[in-house]
């Protein structure tokens, strides 16, 4: 797998907190299949922005430190960008620092209050700007899964997104399970991603999501999918989304007579 998402620098954000925990990070990686994994320390998160530069030569560092450790994995720089006005205003047009791996590609986060009309702006003013968003984990944004119908309209527009591994195991809660597995039954899905923060929990270990996922409807097919996007960002090809026809809303189940009775 490409794992698009993960805070593997040390020293950069509140992710891994020292070598050692990088180095450990991936070799959890490495070992459940991980070939690639995409460096996405935070960016304008509370007004921090670290230079691209010093992301480029973290990862480069950590990079060769893997290669003597003997860790078979590729890192590849990248970030993960609050999206904001004031985000506007170090996105240059047509530049490429902050994005996935020398693309025009460009991992995107929102917050909790992150509203579906304002987001929308924001993703196609990057767009206008020579960036193809793709927009993070958004099954943790409860705003915009209020409406995911928007998520959709993104998707047609040319946005992409990525999904969380452990929004499929409950990591998240059950509510962040229900929404990623809606998204995955739309195959509103393009990417994976651990955001993989320690060792411990939130982890890079996909092993357990594998197992997740495949169970799914689909499921084989959507992680083969994730895989071959990743693929084909790393090799600089175009990525469409899978999503077909109109959106459609999910009626919510009916209850049969034993959940009525005891749910
Ligand atoms: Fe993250």
């Amino acid at each position: 797998m490409i794992d698009l998402h993960s805070h593997i620098l040390y020293d950069i954000d509140d992710g891994s907190k020292s070598f050692d925990m990088s180095i450990e990070m991936l070799r959890m990686a490495a070992a459940c299949g991980t070939t690639d994994i995409i460096a996405t320390p935070h960016v304008n998160r509370r007004g921090v922005v670290p230079e691209w530069s010093v992301i480029v030569e973290k990862a480069t560092v950590l990079q060769e430190d893997a290669k003597k450790a003997g860790i078979p994995i590729t890192i590849h720089t990248g970030a993960e960008v609050e999206i904001n006005f004031e985000a506007l205003n170090f996105l240059k047009e047509d530049a490429r620092d902050y994005c996935i791996a020398g693309s025009r590609y460009i991992l995107c986060e929102l917050t909790n209050q992150s509203e579906p009309k304002q987001t929308e702006h924001l993703l196609f003013e990057l767009m206008v700007r020579g960036y193809r968003p793709i927009l993070a984990h958004p099954e943790r944004y409860d705003r915009i899964m209020e409406k995911p119908r928007y998520i959709w309209k993104w998707l047609e527009k040319g946005v992409l997104t990525q999904c969380n591994g452990g929004s499929f195991v409950g990591y998240f809660g059950e509510e962040v399970q229900r929404r990623v597995e809606m998204l995955a039954r739309k195959d509103m899905i393009c990417f994976l991603g651990s955001d993989a923060h320690r060792t411990t929990v939130r982890n890079p270990d996909l092993a357990p999501v594998e197992v997740a996922i495949k169970k799914l409807t689909n499921g084989a097919a959507l992680w083969q999918r994730c895989e071959d996007n990743g693929r084909k960002l790393l090799n600089k090809k175009a990525i469409y989304p899978s999503i077909e026809g109109e959106w459609r809303e999910e009626k919510p189940k009916k209850k049969g007579f034993f959940a009525k009775l005891f749910g």
